[in-house]
């Protein structure tokens, strides 16, 4: 059964703790996390001390996606905020062996994510250090964009790259009910949706169709 991983960027920032609430309530199995620099993504979102803050509301697995330029500087703060998974992006600065060794050092499992126009080839030297591919199916940086559907070859071609290595691939951006079964054959674990959820009148119903 596919997971789904709800994005906090749509949701009602003045009441971020009862969306987290309603959203565990309503059957989401992980909270997605995105943290934006304002510089990797022309966006500003989330600081550490925010998941810090909301950590105590919900057990549910924190998957924090860092969109950021210099993901190194800031892998500490987030893990000891209380995230369960951190992801870079590929396209980031610095050196990716060294931060995702990092992301692992300090207990999370570590991810990595292709921005649409990023070939999968990228990532085969770092497949023995990832717990899970972000496979984005919308430029980053902001929630409610369409669905890119050249992310479901992507997607289709991961799974016979990854074969039977313990590595889940999740898809990130436009994801709904119209896109979520083309997504969950192609061979997504995970789906991570913002908008589809957070703007439903239902965010059980709205949940449970993705998983369907
Ligand atoms: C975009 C983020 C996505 C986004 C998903 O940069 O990484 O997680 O919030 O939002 P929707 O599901 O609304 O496209
Ligand atoms: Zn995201």
């Amino acid at each position: 059964m596919v997971k789904v991983a709800a994005s906090l960027l749509s949701a009602n920032p003045a009441q971020l703790g009862e969306e987290i609430k309603a959203l565990e309530r309503a059957g989401s199995d992980w909270i997605h996390w995105d943290i934006m620099d304002g510089h990797f993504v022309p966006n500003l979102s989330f600081g550490a001390q925010v998941v810090k803050g909301i950590r105590p509301l919900t057990t549910l697995p924190f998957d924090t996606h860092l969109m950021l330029s210099h993901p190194m500087k800031y892998i500490d703060s987030f893990a000891e905020a209380g995230s369960n998974l951190i992801t870079i992006h590929i396209e980031a600065k610095g050196d990716i062996a060294d931060m995702l060794y990092r992301i692992r050092q300090k207990g999370c499992r570590a991810g990595l994510s292709l921005k649409p126009k990023t070939n999968i080839n990228k990532i085969i030297p770092f497949l023995p250090m990832i717990d899970l591919v972000l496979v984005m199916a919308v430029e980053p940086g902001f929630g409610g964009q369409a669905f890119q559907k050249q992310a479901l070859k992507k997607i289709a071609d991961l799974r016979d790259l990854i074969g039977h290595k313990p590595v889940q691939i999740s898809v990130d951006g436009g994801v709904n009910n119209i896109t979520a079964p083309a997504c969950r054959l192609a061979g997504a674990d995970i789906l991570v949706a913002g908008s589809y959820i957070t703007q439903s009148p239902d965010y059980k119903k709205a949940i449970e169709r993705l998983k369907k």
